[in-house]
């Protein structure tokens, strides 16, 4: 009998290499884990070694072979080797390459002389052996995954994956000779959550070896847990209530057989021992990366704020001067200012086209007077908030300081704003539901910017839909950025009752205290994701099933558990469910009444970024309209809390390796 033998329990882990690097294309493969008996091994320089070796070159370079399977020889008579690959039959070609190359030279490090050998990664795996191992089932070693993460409803959700799981391994073991015996299914396992399962045997395995292993595989899952997976060298199962696969890389099914499912043999007697090991590795080098790049990022950003203090010392004025710009030179590029090159009128003042003498496009921005900021002051801020680079931030290329004229000039965004799609009947259809998550990802990585990665602590205070640009690509880009210090200070006490805030998006304690904190645009992100959601402005929302404004409709349709009627209707079609289950959770976390209730922006890209972070189910949001929220506001003092802690509120995946003894 099986008998637990460790169990550890590793750190916390948070997947996070999306974070760094969205854009990457390296293709990186996740090592789980990997098997060599230090029993049997073969002497240095050996044939046996020669064969090893020029077996795993062969299976690398015809990584493109076959349909993610290859299987070879090499040598003759005892010193014969057989090897294999096999990659995950969703994964593309290149991938499955990228595997199978970094596998082979991986696994001739970790196993220098052992004569038989098998290693796992989420894409693929690869095994060799001094016996025969096509076309047998092999069990052993069988290696077990577990996410530690406990599922609530345990009856409930065991009954789905056993159903769900059952169905995959019926598909993937009767699937035709010759094609991937691969197969994935999907439950939905609460209004919420959606159980992905998979199952796979080599090809080489008959019908009823496959079935029998993947019967073995299912027997011996964890359950109770969020996710799991077995392992072993001829088949793999695997659940998750994240889609981990690339659903449209998979053929459609074939009609489920009606053939009745063949009875697992009982006992495998050809091997005695059996280990089961449990780990969630995949991401422990994601981590050691992650580390590093968080150092070196640090380094880089400390450069920085040496830079910008060195000019705050008056050292550098010849970066305040490449900023500055004449007032005659601004005056020519918008026609004098001229009607015709006005793009719109913002709460600091109007904004106008222009063109400069080399042609390029700006965006000029004439604040409106009054400010009681002096020169000096102004310049310096210019500097800094110039100095704020990201691709979901509008450039702010220079100002022009000139009497009582104070400007900002601005990098030009072509497709207008948000607002100007989002709200409109007819060019909301031109945002499909890709596209609006994507624009959401993007102000949140925005925003997440200005709040932490960069040296100042920006609190932006007026985010909203018209302070969203969109570039060619539809990228967004959030203007207006730094006014706040750009225009003199603590806007709360400033001389212009607009700069406050914009009505509809202003959190409560902002709005009723001008208390406002990363937490005050965490909530205005979140109506804004509900706008974008819903194609409906939360201040301008008519009356629908009893709720006054978008927020409250929100919540009631959360409520009743049907969130989905939130979607606006030119989405209906063509929509990732979960993406807008998860969009609607966040923005209603977002505008929850407590400050610190809310998601930092942190969490909430890394929530966009990876389907494993789990949510908190939200509280009844701040109405502001109905100014429930008066007098009991815990406030904290967030805008000036620099030194907050970075350490990840999400800790989720703890993780557990489980051993087990021999039979
Ligand atoms: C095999 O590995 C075990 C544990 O890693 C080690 O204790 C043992 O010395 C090794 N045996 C040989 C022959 O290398
Ligand atoms: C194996 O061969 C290489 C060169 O062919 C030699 O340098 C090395 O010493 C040999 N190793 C053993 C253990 O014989
Ligand atoms: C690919 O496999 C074939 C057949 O096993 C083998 O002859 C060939 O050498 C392999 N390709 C390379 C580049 O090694
Ligand atoms: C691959 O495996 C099949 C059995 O599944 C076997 O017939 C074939 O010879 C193997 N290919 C090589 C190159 O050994
Ligand atoms: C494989 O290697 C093991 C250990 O060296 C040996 O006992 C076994 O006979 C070998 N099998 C074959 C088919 O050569
Ligand atoms: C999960 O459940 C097990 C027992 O059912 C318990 O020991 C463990 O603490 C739970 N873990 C979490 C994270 O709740
Ligand atoms: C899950 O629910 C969605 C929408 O409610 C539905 O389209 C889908 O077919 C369901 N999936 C399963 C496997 O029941
Ligand atoms: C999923 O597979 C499809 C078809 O092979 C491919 O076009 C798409 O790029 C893949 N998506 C991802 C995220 O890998």
């Amino acid at each position: 009998m099986a008998k637990f033998k460790a169990m550890i329990k590793l750190f916390p882990l948070a997947i996070v290499l999306s974070l760094l690097s969205p854009t990457a294309e390296a293709q990186q493969v996740t090592y789980l884990y990997h098997d060599c008996p230090n029993t049997t091994t073969f002497s240095r320089n050996s044939t046996y070694q020669a064969n090893r070796d020029a077996l795993l070159s062969s299976l690398s370079s015809n990584g493109t072979r076959g349909d993610g399977f290859y299987n070879t020889t090499s040598g003759r008579g005892a010193d014969t080797v057989y090897g294999l690959f096999l990659c995950r039959g969703d994964v593309s070609t290149s991938v499955c390459q990228s595997c199978a190359t970094f596998a082979v030279d991986d696994i001739s490090r970790r196993c220098p002389v052992e004569t038989t050998a098998v290693i796992w990664y989420d894409e693929c795996l690869v095994r060799y052996s001094n016996q025969s191992i096509f076309s047998s089932v092999a069990e052993a070693p069988a290696i077990v995954l577990a996410n530690t993460q406990n599922i609530t409803d345990q009856d409930r959700f065991n009954q789905q994956l056993q159903a769900t799981m059952d169905d995959a391994a019926t598909q993937a073991a009767n699937a035709t000779p010759g094609a991937k015996k691969f197969a994935i299914g999907e439950a939905n396992f609460s209004t919420f959550q959606t159980l992905y399962t998979l199952a796979q045997c080599t090809p080489d395995l008959s019908t009823m070896d496959c079935d029998r292993c993947l019967q073995f595989a299912m027997g011996n899952l964890p359950t109770g847990v969020r996710g799991g997976r077995l392992l072993t060298p001829s088949c793999n199962v695997r659940y998750e209530i994240y889609r981990f696969y690339n659903q449209t890389a998979v053929a459609p099914p074939p009609p489920p057989p009606a053939t009745p499912r063949t009875p697992p043999p009982g006992g495998n007697g050809r091997r005695t021992w059996q280990i089961i090991v449990a780990v969630i590795a995949p991401i422990i080098v994601a981590i050691l990366f992650l580390f590093l790049a968080c150092c070196l990022l640090k380094r880089r950003a400390r450069k920085k704020s040496e830079h910008v203090q060195a000019e705050n010392g008056g050292c550098d004025i010849t970066t305040v001067d490449s900023l500055q710009y004449d007032f005659t030179t601004i005056e020519t590029a918008t026609d004098n200012f001229s009607d015709a090159n006005k793009l719109g009128e913002g709460g600091f003042g109007e904004v106008y086209k222009g063109v400069l003498p080399n042609l390029q496009e700006i965006a000029v921005k004439r604040l409106s007077r009054g400010s009681g900021q002096g020169a000096v002051e102004f310049k310096n801020e210019v500097v800094l908030v110039a100095k704020l680079q990201h691709r979901n931030l509008v450039r702010l290329l220079g100002f022009c300081l000139e009497g009582e004229e104070k400007i900002l000039i601005y990098e030009y965004v072509p497709n207008k704003s948000l607002d100007y799609f989002v709200y409109d009947p007819v060019k909301q259809e031109q945002l499909d539901w890709s596209r609006r998550y994507k624009i959401i990802g993007g102000i949140a990585r925005g925003i997440l910017y200005l709040h932490e990665d960069s040296r100042l602590r920006i609190i932006h205070r007026d985010l909203k839909a018209s302070n969203v640009l969109l570039d060619g690509d539809m990228n967004p880009k959030i203007s207006d950025f730094g006014m706040a210090r750009i225009f003199g200070g603590d806007q709360t006490q400033g001389t212009t009752r607009r700069v406050v805030g914009t009505y509809g998006y202003m959190s409560p304690e902002y709005a009723m205290h001008g208390q406002f904190s990363v937490k005050s645009d965490a909530y205005s992100f979140g109506v804004l994701v509900l706008e974008i959601i819903s194609g409906q402005k939360n201040s301008n929302f008519y009356e629908t099933d009893g709720a006054q404004d978008l927020i409250s409709y929100a919540w009631k349709l959360w409520k009743d558990d049907r969130p989905l009627e939130l979607l606006n209707p030119v989405l209906r079609d063509n929509y990732s469910r979960n993406e807008v289950i998860r969009c609607i959770q966040l923005g209603l976390l977002c505008v929850q009444e407590d400050p610190a209730d809310r998601p930092t922006m942190a969490t909430v890209v890394l929530t966009l970024n990876s389907y494993s972070v789990t949510l908190s189910m939200p509280k009844e949001p701040a109405f502001v309209l109905h100014s429930k929220s008066e007098g009991r506001m815990p406030y904290k003092g967030l805008e000036s809390d620099q030194s907050t802690s970075r350490s990840a509120p999400w800790s989720i995946n703890d993780v557990s390796i489980t051993e087990l003894d021999p039979r």
